[in-house]
């Protein structure tokens, strides 16, 4: 069947998701118009921005494909209907965060935003529009996406796909540009191959899978649950080796070796952050229980659990290192974002650390070179202080290094793995402590420099 190729999409919600994808779908379609629309002016008026530095969503390479396509074929606008009633393909790229009241709070997703764009499109659609779910749903949201715009109105007309994605963070371009694959389930074979159509231009048809939409819709979900369950499986690891004098990075080498199981992921860490993956799981928790498979529910939450305690027993181990107490002590933390190339802290695990640092009376030095003071004290939940339990932004690593008894490295920013021990550790306070959460710093000259140093992972 030749499909038809949309020439007008619309994409509902500009943010991590909605704006890289459209951006690169923009770039290798130049024939698409794409608009991204967004109730949040400020937003929009940071992706039309001239200082391209500006943009809301910081990824390498964005910048790059924005300045390509910006005012050509790719859009950004606060007119949500004229966009939706202009296009004949739709994308919801809203938010889907964990509830925090009322049925499900704490685990199930809240489809407020979901429900809110369905309901636009159903009012502003015009002819035939297919509908496609980019954020992440449980599954069967599809049912509900369908029953909104089923009451059309005359002249209207709606097919639903799921094609969730998969970028992460940090490489959202270059993973956009090479997915492994592209998810597209759903049942209208017109839709499908007209959203199949769009992705053709620039990946090859075999990455392209198409499946039935609710399985397009729980392969998301267990796609990262997967994912943070690695990452959980290391860090307990990692937890073991401390304890029995083994090393994780020999122990992951090791692992990973066996090709049936391949390298990736296996990093131990502060623990998994991001807005995903532990919203993704307690969703999945959430609607296993929902099905009565308690025990299901009860092995995936444990990924979680493990998640936050390995968070937890960071902040403690530092309190226990520096004698047992951090009250007035000076600590200085390298990274607030969730990882490296990001601006974004959503579920940090810098936050909770942070957190546990505070409430025992510590005063940190926030160093983030992407992460923006109003961010961090957003947060945290308190406005930058001196003194004991309090933060502060820190200018330079000089700055925040001066006096200070211990430095934690939580994201591993590339200039964190470059930093000058001998003249950073001259300015300490003796003894002095480096706590590498991501074992990306340079150990060796650290050491040398006369720093006390702990490790994720080493025995
Ligand atoms: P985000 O919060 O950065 O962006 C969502 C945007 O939608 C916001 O700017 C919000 O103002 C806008 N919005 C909400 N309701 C709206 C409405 N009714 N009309 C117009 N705009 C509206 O979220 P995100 O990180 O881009 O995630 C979006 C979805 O994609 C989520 O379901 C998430 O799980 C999924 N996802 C995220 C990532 C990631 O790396 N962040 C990766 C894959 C999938
Ligand atoms: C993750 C998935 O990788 C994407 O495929 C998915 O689309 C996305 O979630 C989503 O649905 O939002 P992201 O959260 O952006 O992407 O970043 P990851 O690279 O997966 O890292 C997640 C967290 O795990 C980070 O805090 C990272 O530091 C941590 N991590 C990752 C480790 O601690 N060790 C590792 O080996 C890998």
């Amino acid at each position: 069947m030749a499909a038809q190729l949309p020439r007008r999409i619309c994409c509902i919600g500009a943010g991590y998701v909605g704006g890289p994808t459209m951006a690169v779908i923009a770039d290798r379609c130049p024939q698409i118009d794409v608009t991204v629309v967004d109730l949040n002016a400020e937003r929009i008026a940071l992706w039309n921005h001239d200082d391209l530095s500006r943009l809301p969503v910081y990824e390498p390479g964005l910048d790059a494909v924005v300045a390509r396509c910006r005012g050509r074929n790719l859009h950004f606008s606060t007119a949500v209907e004229e966009a939706i009633a202009a296009a004949d393909m739709v994308f919801l790229s809203v938010n889907t965060p964990t509830k925090t009241r009322g049925l499900g709070a704490g685990q199930a997703s809240d489809l407020k935003w979901i429900e809110a764009s369905a309901r636009t499109v159903a009012k502003a659609a015009r002819g035939h529009t297919i509908v496609v779910e980019k954020s992440t749903l449980p599954v069967r949201t599809a049912e509900a996406v369908k029953a909104i715009l089923g009451c059309a109105e005359p002249g209207q007309s709606f097919a639903v796909l799921s094609n969730p994605e998969f970028l992460a963070e940090g490489t959202a371009v270059a993973d956009l540009e090479a997915p492994d694959r592209v998810l597209i389930g759903g049942e209208d074979p017109e839709a499908i191959e007209a959203l199949a159509a769009i992705y053709a231009h620039w990946v090859p048809q075999q990455r392209i899978l198409r499946t039935n939409i609710w399985s397009s819709e729980l392969g998301k979900l267990a796609a990262n649950a997967f994912l943070a369950q690695r990452v959980s499986s290391i860090n307990s690891i990692a937890a073991f080796c401390e304890a029995s004098g083994a090393d994780v990075n020999e122990v992951a080498r090791a692992i990973g070796s066996d090709s049936r199981i391949g390298p990736k992921f296996l990093k131990a860490g502060p623990g998994f952050g991001g807005s995903c993956f532990q919203k993704d799981i307690l969703n999945l928790v959430y609607l296993c229980r929902h099905y009565g498979l308690q025990e299901v529910a009860g092995y995936w939450e444990q990924v979680v659990s493990l998640n936050s305690w390995q968070q937890h027993r960071i902040a403690r181990l530092v309190v226990q290192r520096l004698f047992g107490t951090v009250t007035g002590k000076r600590l200085v933390l390298l990274g607030f974002a969730f990882k490296a190339d990001t601006n974004d802290t959503r579920a940090s695990p810098a936050i909770q650390i942070a957190r546990d640092l505070i409430e025992e009376g510590a005063h940190l030095q926030i160093l983030d070179p992407k992460v923006s003071p109003a961010q961090i004290e957003a947060d945290l939940g308190q406005p930058p202080g001196q003194g004991e339990a309090s933060w502060a932004p820190c200018a330079s690593l000089e700055q925040g290094a001066t006096g200070a008894d211990a430095l934690l490295l939580l994201t591993e920013w590339q200039q964190f793995s470059r930093i000058d021990w001998a003249a950073t550790a001259a300015l300490m306070r003796r003894p002095a402590w480096l706590f590498d959460a991501r074992g990306s710093a340079d150990q060796q000259a650290a050491r040398a420099a006369g720093l006390n140093v702990w490790r994720v992972g080493e025995g």
